[in-house]
């Protein structure tokens, strides 16, 4: 079977980017299929250092077909922005393939996003994001790849629903910037990059079905963590669409029975941007000290993530959603600076398995803490499990036997070449 799916076991941020370039350079096309610029996939290989939002992070690879899929939403302007900066580094596009049915982020919907958070707060990433899958959702006033097609009738479509949206938006938010008195300059981005996408937009289901048929190798790249899914995470402080590795099959047009592997991708600990509850968030010099040597600022915000000690519970939760065949490990090397390690094992009160209410409950649940770790050390240079130094190697076997999925892969630094293949 070959389809393999990247997913974030967590609440994002994990290493979803590094994971996807190691795995790229064996796969036939690589598939972004959720979210949109609020993600940053970061990648160090031997080009440099880069952040992605939109583009799969198969792009390094020159042989490697890169599609952004139906179910991602696309602000035009950040695409251009980042098809320029690849460019501009020396990186091809020629692989690059855009679905016409994915909708665009409009500036209507960024203003919504700063409109809601100015007045009650999720953390997100003010990128458009939520009011845009609203408006996809809605049906009349979303605007999708496709519409860029003809220009006449895009700026008709466009200019309309700005004309509604800006009403709209004045009723809520009376204090925010009147959007028609820059209208021009607006809708000029929109065609500036209008003409820089239209060359990419192309039959990308088509490509899928028939890289299927020729059972050529298809990379599946989850955008966001299980833990910030609209429907399986901790809502509403989610983000607005699918995270979780059956979303990658929905948002495809892949059948469930032709992915072989579901790689869950997971910290050595744990981080969330933004609001909503985070049971083994850790408090004081220790959660300072892992930020800092984790560089745990956002990837698109650079707002500072929180920290906390692996949760059990949640990965349990994670593995079930998402039917994980395999983890991928990351940051090991990070969590083993600390002195003293601590792991959720279970929360009080609560079954081994958690279902719907606990997760709603999350805030609520106090953690029991069992095994206790001794920092391990520099990782520098280990090439084989058993290198590792020892607390390293139970704390992983932990894991594994906890949620009875296997380890394959534990990476040990942000480079590519960082990481040992189990
Ligand atoms: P993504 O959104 O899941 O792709 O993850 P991000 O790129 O937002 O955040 C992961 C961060 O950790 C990036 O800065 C990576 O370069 C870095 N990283 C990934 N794996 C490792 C690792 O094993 N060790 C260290 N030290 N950094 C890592
Ligand atoms: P990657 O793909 C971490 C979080 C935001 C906020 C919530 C809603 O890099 O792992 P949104 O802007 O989506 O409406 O924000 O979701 N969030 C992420 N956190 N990594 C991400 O993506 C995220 N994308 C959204 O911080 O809490
Ligand atoms: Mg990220």
């Amino acid at each position: 079977m070959p389809v393999t799916i990247v997913v974030g076991a967590q609440w994002g941020d994990e290493g979803k980017g590094k994971i996807v370039d190691m795995l790229a350079q064996s796969s036939h096309v690589v598939v972004r299929y959720n979210g949109g610029n609020n993600a940053g996939h970061t990648i160090m290989n031997e080009y440099g250092e880069f952040v992605l939002h939109l583009i799969p992070a198969g792009i390094f690879n020159p042989e490697t077909y890169c599609l952004i899929e139906r179910g991602v939403v696309i602000h035009p302007p950040s695409l251009v922005g980042e098809m320029n900066s690849l460019e501009e580094r020396g990186i091809s596009l020629k692989h690059l393939m855009i679905n016409p049915c994915s909708h665009m982020v409009m500036p209507w919907h960024i203003a919504e996003d700063q409109g809601n958070e100015s007045n009650g707060s999720i953390g997100t990433t003010l990128r458009g994001i939520g009011p845009c899958y609203k408006d996809k959702a809605g049906r009349w006033q979303a605007l999708r790849i496709h519409d860029l097609l003809n220009k006449t009738d895009f700026v008709k479509k466009f200019d309309s629903i700005c004309l509604q949206k800006e009403k709209e938006l004045h009723a809520c938010f009376p204090q925010q910037d009147n959007m028609l008195s820059h209208l021009e300059s607006i809708r000029c981005s929109y065609l500036d990059a209008r003409e820089r996408i239209l060359p990419f937009i192309g039959d990308t289901f088509g490509f899928i079905r028939k890289s299927l048929a020729s059972r050529k190798q298809i990379l599946l790249e989850g955008a966001q963590g299980t833990l910030l899914d609209v429907d399986y995470g901790t809502y509403p402080y989610v983000t607005s669409s699918h995270t979780t590795s059956m979303a990658g099959c929905l948002l495809t047009g892949i059948s469930p029975v032709d992915v072989e592997r579901i790689i869950g991708v997971m910290k050595a600990y744990v981080t969330r941007v933004g609001e909503g509850p985070f049971p083994t968030e850790i408090k004081g010099e220790q959660h300072n000290k892992l930020r800092e040597i984790g560089r745990e600022y956002g990837a698109t915000t650079a707002r500072p993530r929180r920290c906390g000690w692996l949760d059990f519970p949640l990965l349990r939760y994670a593995a079930e959603v998402n039917h994980f065949t395999e983890i991928a490990l990351t940051k090991l090397d990070v969590l083993g600076t600390l002195r003293r390690i601590k792991v959720c094992v279970a929360y009080e009160d609560t079954e081994h398995l958690l279902n719907s209410l606990d997760i709603l409950n999350l805030k609520n649940k106090k953690c029991r803490y069992q095994h206790v770790y001794d920092g391990w050390g520099n990782l520098n240079g280990i090439r084989f499990r058993d290198e590792l130094p020892e607390q390293a190697r139970i704390y992983t076997k932990s894991i594994e036997e906890d949620i009875g999925v296997p380890v394959r892969y534990i990476s040990i630094g942000g480079k590519r070449k960082e990481i040992i293949t189990l």
